[in-house]
């Protein structure tokens, strides 16, 4: 019996998606603790793409997929959601999708100030993706947020959303110089929403420790990625939640001694949407390469991602804050034939090296990588399924990884379809709990 956290280990888009898909399989229950559908995770299966902002990505698996307590959700794309895997014919009732009662909601004000904010900053925006999420966890802390549990009780949430509106709309007005939302309009379509929504609304704690007691295995689902958390990423341009593997208790309401592995997703590549510091990213024929060869455009906003060498740097502030068991590499097909290949290793600041991932965004974009160079592969992997299949330079180039970041590789990805993968350890089948030794 296992549980397991998965967490993006860099700026999102590592492939969480379709890792957890994959891991779902030997999982009982998939549950989301934090962020809103400000996430996009991709999963391909038989050819076909699911793009997942909220519902977990075991839901193609068939596992009961839990909204945890640490979400934002915004009501109407949870509903398009739902109705979007019906017509897939994949099953959502109340049986196998639970949202919890103390998730927040996102509202109309919350996005209308999102993007408001951004539109005054000019040179200064942090690239939201507009959905809400920031000013819907301000809410949650400066505790005027409108929770599931008031949301689908109408007088409840009438109460709330009246006393709350008075307040933002006096900036949406004054200051934002904006239309402000009118208070029936919202609470008449919203209550709609909330009918909708109220049959799957539970104490998602009580369920999971349930299942958890009940010997199930659990797997909690990490969105964005470590650099974007909001206490250990690149202040201020972050996320609005804590996006490290600690956050995972907290927001699906669990115990830490429940939890068993911490799987670091890692994209061989460096990625990032919005602005923000990247000391590895490539401005030249290789990043424009990358970004082509791995379809980087974001899976919520349809951004051109930014592209990058791997940065260990990142990795490692990585592997240090999550407390990661293992790693599992993804999108290794898109490096196949580059000539050579760079892995960050420091950062050079003034006269020394940096190995620390800095705090100071106006240290940190002035830190120019330290590179170690290795050979590539001209071999198409994308259909290799054994690791020692694998062309040497490619072994060589992970085992390097695990050596600089002394984490064992737990699963390669070598294509975005859910069989394009080399499992080296799945630690749901690894009952004894004992660890097998990696492939080094
Ligand atoms: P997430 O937010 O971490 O779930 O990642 P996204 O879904 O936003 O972005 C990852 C993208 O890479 C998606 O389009 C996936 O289908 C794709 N992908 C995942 N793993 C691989 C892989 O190993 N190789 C390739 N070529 N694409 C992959
Ligand atoms: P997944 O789960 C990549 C980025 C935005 C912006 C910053 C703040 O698919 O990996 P927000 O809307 O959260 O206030 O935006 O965070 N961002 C992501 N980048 N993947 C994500 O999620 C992201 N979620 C937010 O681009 O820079
Ligand atoms: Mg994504």
């Amino acid at each position: 019996m296992a549980n397991i956290v998965i967490v993006g280990t860099q700026w999102g888009d590592e492939g969480k998606g379709k890792i957890v898909d994959l891991l779902a399989e030997n999982a009982d229950a998939v549950v989301r603790f934090q962020g809103g559908n400000n996430a996009g995770h991709t999963m391909v299966v038989d050819g076909e793409q699911f793009i997942s902002h909220l519902i977990p990505s075991g839901i193609l698996q068939k596992k009961i997929c839990i909204i945890g307590n640490g979400l934002v959700v915004d009501p109407k794309v949870l509903i398009e959601e739902i109705n979007y895997l019906k017509q897939k014919d994949i099953t959502v009732t109340p049986k196998n999708f639970i949202i919890s009662d103390r998730a927040q909601v996102i509202m109309p004000y919350h996005k209308l100030i999102d993007t408001g904010r951004e539109n005054l900053k000019a040179d200064k925006k942090i690239g939201t993706t507009g959905r809400g999420i920031g000013p819907c966890y301000e809410d949650k802390a400066a505790r005027t947020g409108i929770r599931f549990v008031e949301f689908t009780n109408e007088t409840g949430f009438a109460e709330k959303l009246k006393a709350v509106l008075a307040e933002k709309n006096f900036y949406i007005e004054k200051f934002l110089k904006l239309t402000p939302p009118v208070f029936e309009e919202i609470f008449a379509e919203y209550s709609e929403y909330a009918k909708i929504l109220a049959p799957y609304i539970a104490d998602a704690s009580a369920a999971i420790n349930k299942l958890i007691k009940n010997g199930g295995q659990i797997l909690l689902e990490g969105a964005q990625g470590i650099h974007l958390d909001i206490d250990h990423g690149t202040y201020p341009y972050v996320t609005s939640s804590n996006t490290v593997a600690g956050s995972a208790c907290a927001g699906a309401g669990i115990g830490p001694k429940y939890i068993d592995e911490v799987i670091g997703i890692v994209k061989t590549y460096t990625t990032r949407v919005g602005a923000g510091p990247f000391p590895t990213e490539l401005f030249d024929k290789t990043g424009d390469f990358i970004q082509k060869k791995g379809a980087e455009f974001g899976a919520t906003t349809g951004r051109r991602r930014r592209c990058g060498w791997l940065d260990l740097v990142v990795l490692n502030n990585a592997v240090k804050l999550n407390g990661l068991t293992g790693l599992a590499i993804t999108k290794l097909d898109v490096l196949g034939e580059l000539k050579s290949l760079m892995i960050c290793t420091g950062y050079k600041y003034k006269n020394g090296i940096i190995k620390d991932f800095p705090a100071d965004g106006k240290v940190l974009e002035k830190c120019q990588p330290v590179y170690e160079e290795m050979p590539g592969w001209n071999e198409d992997i994308a259909l290799i399924d054994k690791y020692d299949n694998l062309p040497q330079n490619t072994k060589n180039y992970l085992k390097r990884i695990e050596e600089l970041s002394e984490i064992p590789i737990y699963i390669i990805s070598v294509g975005p379809q859910r069989d394009r993968t080399i499992v080296l350890n799945n630690p749901f089948l690894n009952i004894s709990g004992i660890k097998t030794p990696s492939f080094t």
